[in-house]
């Protein structure tokens, strides 16, 4: 690990206090041109003073804006602090978790997986039009039906096609000669640019797709591609369950990945993190935005520094190896589930290394799966799939209950 490490609470305070000290300082400081604030004292408790082992309070007062990308160009000075912390979380991700050079990539926090997913799309689209001419109805997204909907949102809003490639019930793989014909049938409809989503597991299933698959048949077929990693959900889990993972930076077909923090880190909403290699995220470059030091090179505009700040004080507070741990407790009670369903005989999908366990509907009652809180695949009769993802408060004490109720519904 070149980046990551575990600090001290201590040490967590201090260099927070430290990063704050490059943030503005509304009560102190008259920076006369800026429309924001730190969060109003009428409304919101701001005793900083009382917030000392409170890190991310305080730095939801100070209130720091991140706008723009900050590992490309130039930054707004005023909020360098957080800004700097959001540097570091990137390389911790970029190069730590996902195996990337150091220093050959861009990345900032997006406000959820969405928006980092349509950043790539948008990038690619962008990058197929200016460096190949391509026209719009040239460039097709290509994914698996399983994907998920923040993919077609993306293509209805850049205005390309998007086309699913079907997977086989049971094991959720891509059906390669799908695939195959996928390529062939858009290429003889004209398309001739192929943006790939690859999914780092699913939200149905957590199944992982082989990126590696879809750049087998787009090079045998001569198309020039991008592939980005929707790793959404299982950015946070894969890359430690799997020490053979070939899902990251280190893969040369892999372009750019999404991860959210605010999803399996447990971070709050508004911590989706896109990464993407060096040159690239100069195609989304918004050159209008002149009074933004450094302009913008992302989808949202204002963004919560504090967000950044969360989601550095999780990965420094647990380090690598106590998020290891944390992974593998989840990965523990997901096997017990899986060996109750096994000795009972209950159909089930479940990727090896994920915490996602997605039952036939036919074993489950609807009232056993609205008892429980499970997801249906689809909220209308012709759904065929349950699934339970074993997250920090899904423990073996929550499951037992619930398998007792299928032994009855099962007998
Ligand atoms: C695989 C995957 N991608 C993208 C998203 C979208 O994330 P968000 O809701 O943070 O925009 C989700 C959300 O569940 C997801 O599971």
């Amino acid at each position: 690990m070149k980046f990551w490490k575990k600090y001290s609470t201590k040490i967590i305070n201090k260099k927070i206090d430290d990063a704050l000290k490059h943030v503005i300082d509304f009560e102190n400081n008259k920076w006369l041109g800026f429309p924001v604030s730190k969060l109003d004292p009428n409304v919101f408790f701001n005793n900083i003073a009382n917030l000392g082992d409170a890190p991310l309070l305080r730095s939801y007062i100070a209130n720091p804006n991140n706008i723009g990308c900050h590992t490309y160009g130039t930054s707004e000075e005023a909020f360098k602090g957080a800004q700097d912390l959001e540097k570091e979380v990137i390389d911790v991700l970029a190069a730590d978790i996902f195996k990337a050079e150091v220093g050959t990539y861009d990345g900032y926090i997006a406000t959820g997986g969405t928006e980092a997913n349509i950043q790539a799309l948008w990038i690619y689209r962008n990058l197929f039009m200016k460096e190949s001419k391509a026209k719009a109805d040239e460039i097709v997204i290509l994914s698996s039906e399983d994907t998920h909907y923040s993919i077609p949102k993306g293509s209805n809003l850049l205005q390309i096609d998007a086309v699913t490639i079907p997977v086989d019930f049971d094991s959720r793989i891509i059906v390669e000669s799908d695939l195959e014909n996928v390529i062939i049938q858009q290429k003889e409809k004209g398309k001739k640019y192929f943006i790939v989503v690859s999914n780092m597991a699913t939200t149905m299933f957590g199944s992982v797709d082989n990126p590696d698959v879809y750049a087998h048949y787009l090079n045998k077929h001569d198309c020039p591609f991008k592939i980005h990693i929707d790793g959404a959900f299982g950015g946070f889990i894969y890359p430690f369950s799997n020490d053979n993972s070939t899902v990251n930076f280190a893969n040369p077909n892999i372009s750019s990945i999404t991860i959210d923090a605010h999803k399996m880190l447990q971070a709050p909403y508004g911590t989706g993190v896109f990464l993407c290699r060096k040159g690239l995220i100069k195609n989304t470059l918004t050159k209008e935005a002149k009074y933004v030091e450094g302009l913008d090179l992302t989808l949202v505009g204002s963004r919560s520094g504090a967000n950044a700040i969360a989601v550095w004080l999780i990965l420094f507070k647990y380090g690598p190896n106590g998020w290891f741990e944390k992974i593998n407790t989840l990965l523990l009670r997901t096997h017990w589930l899986c060996k109750q369903l096994d000795a009972k005989g209950i159909q089930y999908f479940r990727d090896p290394f994920m915490n996602i366990v997605t039952i036939k509907s036919e074993f489950i009652s609807n009232h056993i799966a609205h008892k429980y809180g499970l997801v249906p695949a689809t909220h209308d009769e012709t759904n065929k799939w349950q699934k339970i993802v074993v997250m920090d408060h899904v423990e073996i004490d929550d499951l037992a209950p619930f398998i007792k109720d299928l032994d009855s519904f099962n007998s």
